[in-house]
């Protein structure tokens, strides 16, 4: 299997989503470790309870990102991780890190990417007036919420819709895209190739969808 580790910063709903998948026994990954930087992600709780090592490396302390991130692979490593899934993780990773982990490295992004990289995607979309926004599943590059795209999953934009009620209505899509995407990537069916990710054939329909 897969030797997962997940880095969550928040809420950590995502990382519920795929620690849950992953209690399949038939799912071809494993979650090895959960790594917060911060003190009061709700997330490393839901962790703990089901006796996944939840670990916390605060990034207030330490002098530099260099730093940090070399204890945060430290850790992931000491875990026997062999592949990073970022889930609201919200610290921007420098190269050196996304070097480190080199298409070992995902990340799911609240919009149809390369539309809406950054924050305040929900916001921006609304303001647009797009009528389909959604959330992608990328490889890890050094420029931000850039990188090939394994999976993505839209949803419509309602009236009346805000941030709050898209963001919340996307989330439920996320947590169904984020296991399948790491599925795919763990079964051998979402391949890097260069700057863009090969599909297994009998896997196409699955990863672009509503
Ligand atoms: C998710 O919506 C995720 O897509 C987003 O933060 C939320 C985390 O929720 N990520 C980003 O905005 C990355 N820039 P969670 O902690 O409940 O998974």
């Amino acid at each position: 299997k897969l030797k997962v580790g997940i880095l969550i910063s928040g809420r950590g709903s995502n990382m519920a989503a795929l620690v849950e998948a992953a209690r399949d026994p038939a799912f071809p990954a494993e979650v090895c470790c959960v790594l917060s930087n911060r003190p009061d992600a709700k997330g490393l709780e839901f962790a703990r309870e089901r006796g996944i090592p939840a670990l916390l490396i605060d990034h207030k302390a330490y002098t530099s990102k260099a730093e940090f991130e070399a204890a945060v692979t430290e850790a992931l490593v000491a875990h026997a991780v062999d592949f990073v899934c970022l889930a609201g993780f919200m610290r921007i990773v420098s190269p050196a890190f996304i070097e480190r982990w080199h298409n070992r490295l995902i990340n799911i992004h609240p919009s149809l990417l390369p539309s809406y990289k950054g924050l305040h995607t929900h916001e921006r979309a609304l303001a647009d007036g797009v009528k389909l926004t959604g959330c992608t599943v990328h490889f890890v590059r050094a420029e931000m919420d850039v990188g090939p795209i394994v999976a993505q999953a839209a949803i419509p934009v309602l009236s009346g819709d805000t941030p709050d009620s898209l963001a919340a209505r996307l989330l439920t899509a996320e947590h169904r895209l984020y296991p399948l995407a790491l599925r795919l990537i763990a079964e051998g069916k979402a391949t890097v190739n260069g700057e863009t990710v090969d599909i297994a054939a009998d896997a196409v329909d699955e990863t672009a969808r509503l």
